[in-house]
């Protein structure tokens, strides 16, 4: 499969389709790791309201914002992590927020969230796709999901497009909130791309699964390449813990 030219081309009609058909609001989120759904009420949970407000707290004006999700390796819970917080997001009243799936290597935002694989990030960045076409509403009120949508042979190429600044930016304009999940930090340089983008980076460290010095690399590739890391959201076992800076010593 040859990969569509990317279209650097800002377009103005992003937001001029007509609305998709709805067709994630009567999915359920099953998984039994999305503890904001499957146990709303224990520490989990609340744990990931306590990240959620130490981020608000750095925004406190409201104005949109855009969130990276990355971690130094694969497998430490970035995704689940996403998720739950996103869905903590979307308990603050009157806010809209959306998980954008920017992991085009190994996307799982759809599995998490129950929904079918569906058009999504990668087609709007090759402009094959309206944003209305793969912006879905999920089981969850306030909460949008856009997947990855079909994944592109040369993910880094098109996530380095102009359109992709063009497209977060545009989606920042209509949520309250954007978070995206982004793949492994240290072998994949998309996660350091589009957190420069972005106007913070989240860094999620597996508790005794990532060396201290992975972790150190990770933030300083992040920050170098012009990422902001707000902190780190620690997860393992039963817990998650979230801290508002990370040791660079
Ligand atoms: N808080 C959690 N509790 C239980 N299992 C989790 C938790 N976070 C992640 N996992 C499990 O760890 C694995 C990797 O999680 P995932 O979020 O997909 O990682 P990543 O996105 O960083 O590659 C999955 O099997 C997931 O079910
Ligand atoms: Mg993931």
């Amino acid at each position: 499969m040859s990969e569509p030219a990317a279209n650097p081309t800002p377009s103005p009609e992003l937001n001029l389709t007509p609305a998709q058909p709805e067709s994630g609001r009567d999915s359920t989120i099953v998984a039994e790791e999305i503890r904001m759904i499957s146990d709303p009420r224990g520490q989990v949970a609340e744990q990931f309201r306590s990240l959620r407000n130490s981020i608000t707290a750095l925004n406190p004006d409201g104005a949109p914002r855009t969130l990276a999700i990355t971690s130094a390796i694969a497998g430490e819970g970035k995704s689940v992590a996403a998720v739950n917080l996103a869905i903590a997001m979307a308990e603050l009243p009157g806010k809209e927020i959306l998980l954008v799936d920017a992991n085009l290597h190994n996307p799982s935002l759809e599995h998490y969230m129950g929904q079918a694989q569906h058009q999504g990030f990668a087609d709007v960045l090759r402009g094959g796709c309206s944003l209305d076409a793969a912006l879905r509403p999920t089981c969850v009120d306030g909460l949008a999901l856009m997947g990855a949508g079909s994944l592109p042979e040369n993910p880094s190429k098109l996530l380095g497009s102009d359109r992709t600044r063009v497209v977060l930016n545009t989606l920042k304009q209509r949520f309250s909130y954007v978070l995206i999940d982004t793949p492994d930090a240290l072998s994949i340089s998309d996660a350091s791309m589009i957190g420069a983008l972005a106007d913070g980076t989240l860094l999620v460290v597996r508790m005794g699964f990532t060396a201290r010095s992975l972790v150190e690399q990770t933030y300083n590739q992040l920050e170098t390449l012009g990422g902001n890391v707000l902190g780190t959201c620690l997860t393992g076992g039963d817990q998650v813990q979230h801290t508002g800076g990370v040791s660079n010593s």
